[in-house]
């Protein structure tokens, strides 16, 4: 029987993106991008393929330098942090294409967190071993309510890389949530999952800005940003071209042009 999880209350989670330029060789797929993710929101990052959304994320996570601008979440300055750092600061991120441990079980991907548990610290098993037990116990515990939350319980025995790409979302979402964030970064959640479990997803993101939780969000699927955002940015050719509340983006024509493969400048 597992206890009902909650998010825990982590103050804040607002993202300042200032003037961020991320260029490969020639290429400025990120080229003088300013917004801000409202804390306890739901933002959308959208755009045509290419437009530099991905890099984006790379950057705001420290997965990827940036060539000049500043990152500030919750007013400390993140750009240039490893990322281990940014984590350590609350901003969590998913993949494009799920990352499980495909030869690992859902529960143990889930229960995959970062150093700091006592039982990686090898004498800890031989001088303390009661508490790398009460420690493994009490991640399972927390890694089994997560996975309740998610929905995941009836395949949390099953081989990661046997699950459907809905339910490796899922899993993404679940490794995430362990990690107790302030703000996650959610790279197209929607992306070849079916419209059951794409519902299932949009009611659990819905239900963690309720607990407090702030999210910057890529998506194609427009029906997903039109329910969850509350404001959008819209990034093509590596630029910001408009932003603003959903309805206003999508009515916008330098987006429309965009998408139909117009001249953005
Ligand atoms: N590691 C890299 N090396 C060189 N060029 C890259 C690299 N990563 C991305 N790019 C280029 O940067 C640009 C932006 O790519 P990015 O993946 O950020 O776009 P995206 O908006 O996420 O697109 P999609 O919607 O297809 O996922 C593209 O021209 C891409 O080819
Ligand atoms: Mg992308």
């Amino acid at each position: 029987m597992t206890v009902a999880w909650q998010a825990s209350r982590r103050t804040g989670g607002e993202l300042r993106i200032e003037n961020v330029v991320r260029s490969f060789a020639a290429i400025r797929a990120v080229d003088d991008v300013s917004f801000t993710v409202k804390a306890r929101g739901i933002t959308g990052l959208i755009g045509p393929n290419g437009a530099g959304k991905t890099t984006l994320f790379n950057s705001v996570a420290g997965t990827l330098p940036i060539n000049s601008g500043s990152v500030m979440l919750n007013g400390i300055r993140i750009d240039g942090l490893a990322p281990h750092r940014i984590f350590g600061h609350g901003l969590l991120r998913t993949f494009q294409i799920p990352r499980p441990f495909a030869e690992m079980t859902v529960l143990e991907n889930v229960m995959v967190t970062p150093a700091g548990q006592a039982g990686e610290q090898f004498w800890n098993t031989w001088l303390r071993p009661g508490l790398v037990a009460r420690e493994e116990k009490a991640l399972r515990d927390r890694a089994r309510a997560i996975i309740e939350f998610c929905g995941l319980t009836k395949v949390e025995r099953q081989l990661a890389g046997a699950i459907s790409g809905g339910q490796q979302k899922l899993v993404e979402l679940a490794r995430v949530l362990m990690g107790d964030p302030a703000i996650i970064l959610l790279d197209e959640p929607g992306a070849g999952v079916n419209p059951g479990l794409l519902d299932h997803i949009v009611d659990r993101i819905a239900e963690l800005r309720k607990q407090g939780l702030t999210f910057l969000i890529i998506e194609h699927n427009m029906d997903v940003i039109m329910s969850l955002c509350d404001h959008v940015a819209v990034m093509a050719a590596g630029r910001l071209i408009a932003q603003g509340r959903p309805s206003e983006v999508t009515a916008d024509s330098k987006v429309i042009e965009a998408y139909l493969g117009g001249g953005v400048a």
